[in-house]
């Protein structure tokens, strides 16, 4: 165990001991949210952690334990990490139940039971498999799934969570509890319901949302290659026709560029959710999203070689322009345009 570890040292209250494994952007706010509404000390794992990382943990709220330790006292244990690690996550954490004899219990220290909730951005078949992992332990699987940026002052995404139809009374419990700590749950439940429904909102939801900025980057770019005056063309042809296009475009491509190199993956669970689904045709439009965004990530981390890890945009800054100088470019027509400061001459190509 790491000797940094304080699980010892960890206070238990009556109220349910919440962990959550990863203390990233998200995983970090969401202990934050739930510390500051009383949850008590948040349980985690920094084992072979960033110091970035470390360092988000320790203002979170978070306390550095074991595996075992978590798994022995925790109620609730969030996944809150990138995709690819999610199922090994389930597996450490199954593996620990199993081998720690958590059922076993003293009169003294009755154990409650462990619920383990994946909030992480997979498709539905995936889930299921994580949820295999459980079958036979003392723990209940929960599928879940976060749909917006992380919990702020003014702002709180929604978790939204599924169960087996089996476990209906430990998804109305944990709904109960993450609403009392300040989160927004959202249980999915009815006919038909169950493991892999939370998955599928996000899915859903990205192939939505990141498809149409897929799609707004593609004839950006495909339009602009044609000729700077027919990006011009479209972005007039879309401001008298679906002005509230030009609106989404200014406010989503831009803040896109960074993180391009996430959307990948996610594109890709997309394409094996909608053949999973019995789409199979649709499968190759989100597999064709996911290379045009690391088409972006490509021409982003090129910059981040030449400028530093995060880059400032500029504009003309450099002498041949990339697939980011055009969409942005393309993007402050844009906002010339929604501006009304242009007439049929508006907005250079670049400055
Ligand atoms: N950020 C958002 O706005 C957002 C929105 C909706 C959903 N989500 C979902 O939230 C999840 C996390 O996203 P994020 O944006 O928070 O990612 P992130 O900022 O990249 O952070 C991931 C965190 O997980 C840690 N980590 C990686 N592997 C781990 C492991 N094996 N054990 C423990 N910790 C591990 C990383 O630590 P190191 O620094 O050491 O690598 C890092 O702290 C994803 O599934 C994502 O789809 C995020």
């Amino acid at each position: 165990m790491n000797p940094n570890h304080s699980g010892s040292e960890i206070l238990e209250n009556a109220n349910p001991i919440i962990s959550v494994i990863g203390a990233g952007a998200m995983g970090s706010q969401i202990a934050h949210r739930l510390f500051q509404s009383g949850a008590g000390p948040i349980l985690t794992n920094l084992d072979g952690r960033s110091p970035e990382t470390c360092k988000r943990a320790a203002a979170s709220g978070m306390k550095d334990t074991s595996y075992a330790d978590i798994v022995s006292r925790a109620t609730y244990i969030l996944s809150v990490v990138p995709p690819r690690d999610a199922f090994a996550i389930a597996k450490i954490i199954a593996d620990t139940v199993k081998s720690s004899n958590a059922e076993e219990t003293t009169p003294s220290q009755p154990r409650t039971k462990l619920v383990f909730i994946d909030c992480n951005a997979v498709n539905p078949s995936s889930a299921k498999q994580m949820a295999k992992l459980f079958v036979n332990t003392s723990a209940t699987f929960i599928d879940g799934a976060i749909v917006g940026g992380p919990p702020s002052e003014v702002y709180n995404p929604g978790l939204y969570i599924c169960a087996d139809p089996n476990n209906q009374a430990v998804l109305d419990e944990l709904e109960a509890t993450l609403e009392k700590y300040g989160l927004q749950p959202f249980s999915l439940k009815g006919e038909g319901a169950g493991i892999g429904d939370a998955s599928a909102v996000k899915m859903a939801n990205s192939g939505i949302v990141k498809g149409t900025i897929a799609l707004f980057t593609s004839m950006i770019l495909a339009s602009y290659t044609s000729s700077p005056s027919t990006s011009q063309g479209l972005l007039h042809s879309l401001h008298i026709s679906q002005s509230t296009f030009i609106n989404q475009m200014i406010r989503l491509v831009p803040q896109m560029t960074p993180k391009a190199y996430r959307f990948v993956g996610e594109m890709k669970e997309v394409a094996k959710f909608t053949e999973d689904q019995g789409l199979e045709d649709i499968g190759c439009i989100y597999e064709g999203a996911a290379r045009i965004f690391q088409q972006i990530a490509n021409a982003h981390e090129a910059r981040g070689r030449e400028h530093g890890r995060n880059p400032v945009y500029r504009i003309g800054e450099r002498s041949e322009h990339d697939e980011i100088d055009v969409l942005l470019a393309v993007i402050e027509n844009a906002r010339i345009l929604e501006a009304g400061e242009g007439g049929k001459s508006w907005g250079p190509s670049f400055k």
